[in-house]
């Protein structure tokens, strides 16, 4: 059996949503316990759902489970914005973290180097819903974006997600190979999800996509 996918991921892997409307005070994601963890460059995490609740980067599967039911770690205190971004969004959701990334003017670098798919479905029982990603730009990055391509070796399949303060958008990271060019000043913060494949995901984005 095969794993429940979204039909409007099937095109390009990939959904750009409205922006957030809200405002968060960027105290949610400054405030946070980040660890040295490297994915797609420089970059530090803060853990907000992990697979037990302690301050784990790592992947679900060291405790036996899928990318699913995850578990708020301590940083959620100081969170409570994002926090409500997920739990409001009614989907089942596994890890929850905020990227730091600092900046790199080498965009080669990216596309050769930092282009990654993630392996966000080890331990997904077969018929159960695929697990794709959702991210939140905290951080106003107008010279920034993410790199997406279907064949990493293949530039013609190259797609950008402009990274604008509160820009949402939803990645199917385990298809596409991902990593953002980020030339900086600041170094840049997002919001990542992961998010279960079903009808609550699919209300969630066609709530949030551009008319
Ligand atoms: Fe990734």
């Amino acid at each position: 059996m095969a794993h429940r996918k979204l039909k409007l991921l099937k095109r390009d892997g990939f959904v750009i949503l409205d922006p957030y409307e809200g405002r968060i005070s960027p105290e949610e994601w400054e405030s946070l316990n980040y660890l040295d963890w490297k994915s797609g460059g420089d970059t530090n995490f803060a853990v907000l759902a992990s697979a037990d609740g302690t301050d784990d980067p790592r992947g679900f599967w060291e405790y036996g489970k899928p990318d699913k039911d995850g578990v708020w770690t301590e940083n959620i205190q100081k969170a409570p914005t994002l926090k409500r971004w997920v739990e409001s969004s009614g989907v089942r959701y596994g890890r929850v973290r905020i990227i730091k990334l600092n900046p790199s003017s080498n965009l080669e670098e990216v596309q050769t180097r930092f282009l990654h798919q993630d392996d966000n479905n080890r331990l997904n029982p077969d018929g159960e819903g695929w697990v794709v990603r959702a991210w939140m730009n905290l951080t106003d990055d107008p010279d920034s974006y993410m790199v997406l391509r279907e064949d990493k070796d293949d530039p013609s399949t190259e797609r950008h997600i402009p990274l604008l303060r509160n820009a949402q958008f939803l990645v199917d990271t385990e298809r596409l190979w991902h990593a953002v060019y980020h030339p900086g000043p600041e170094p840049r913060y997002a919001m990542i999800t992961s998010f279960e494949s079903g009808p609550e995901l699919e209300k969630w984005v066609r709530a949030r996509m551009p008319k």
